[in-house]
């Protein structure tokens, strides 16, 4: 078992209905800590930044202005095999096919507004921390 950090977003239709707190419950309670966390409103440029791995995607323009719509929560998540635990604690993408218990399950609306996103990979996960946090914005 290694010790890992991945990167998590508690995306706009979760904010919006103020699950900010439910979500995070729900990752704490599974043993993942939250060592970085802050509230910001991603630029629809920022958005297409994070997001250019899926730029040929059909969904691509929906999810971008999505992410941008409102405020987001990112999160530097950290624990023992945080990037696989954090997915398994996040569901399917699309909420129909997520696990009972899981986050998607309990508050996702649907495939786009699913209120989280979790790095899929450790590499990734590195990128898209170093994407949103400096060094100096996570506990060490
Ligand atoms: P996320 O983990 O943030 O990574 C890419 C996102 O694209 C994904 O969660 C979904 O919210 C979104 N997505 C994937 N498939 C679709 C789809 N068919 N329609 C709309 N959004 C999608």
């Amino acid at each position: 078992m290694a010790l890992e950090r991945t990167l998590s977003i508690i995306k706009p239709d979760a904010t919006k209905r103020n699950l900010t707190g439910a979500v995070n419950a729900v990752l704490e309670q599974a043993g993942l800590r939250i060592v970085g966390q802050k509230r910001i409103h991603l630029t629809l440029e920022q958005a297409q930044k994070f997001y250019e791995i899926h730029k040929d995607r059909p969904f691509y323009a929906e999810l971008t202005e999505f992410m941008s719509s409102g405020p987001v929560v990112v999160q530097v998540l950290e624990g023992e095999n945080a990037v696989a635990k954090n997915r398994e604690i996040m569901g399917e993408t699309n909420p129909e096919k997520a696990a009972e218990g899981t986050i998607r399950k309990k508050f996702a609306l649907n495939i786009g507004e699913n209120s989280v996103h979790g790095s899929d990979a450790l590499e990734n996960a590195k990128k898209e921390i170093a994407f949103f946090f400096s060094e100096c914005e996570i506990v060490g």
